[in-house]
């Protein structure tokens, strides 16, 4: 069952990147799926245990690459300052809603995460960095991070 799907608008020239949302985007899908089936526990396995840290990897990826290529210091400082907030709402607020809540918490909170990706994706990632980095013409290597 795809919740998310992947659309151009989600697509910067950085393949790498592409390459973990994408990866991130199938993540939320299958954890859908789960939940859909009543396999409550595997899901919240998958978010609490995969998604997250596959996400926090992704960010500082992303800050990586960024800060080396000289992406404006004061974008990059919002953008991982974003990126931190996010990564502690999921674990502080989140996940424990998710691991004491019912399946209403759960698709609730797999909502926001959702919304809040899919946002960040295309106004922050794709309009910030992949706007930037190709009006600069540089080239990102296509390495994705570790699984
Ligand atoms: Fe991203
Ligand atoms: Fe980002």
């Amino acid at each position: 069952m795809e919740i998310i799907k992947w659309s151009k608008d989600l697509e910067s020239d950085v393949q790498a990147f592409n390459g973990e949302h994408k990866f991130l985007v199938d993540t939320i899908n299958n954890i859908y799926t789960l939940l859909k089936e009543g396999k409550k526990d595997e899901a919240k396995k998958l978010l609490v245990e995969k998604a997250v840290s596959y996400t926090d990897k992704h960010f500082k990826h992303e800050e990586e690459v960024m800060e080396r290529y000289g992406y404006p210091k004061e974008e990059l400082e919002k953008h991982k300052k974003i990126h931190r907030f996010f990564v502690r709402y999921v674990v502080e607020t989140l996940a424990p809603k998710i691991e004491n809540g019912g399946d209403k918490e759960f698709r609730d909170a797999l909502n926001f995460i959702i919304g809040w990706l899919v946002m960040h994706i295309k106004n922050m990632d794709v309009k910030g960095y992949g706007k930037w980095f190709k009006e600069k013409g540089i080239e990102v290597p296509d390495k994705m991070v570790e699984i």
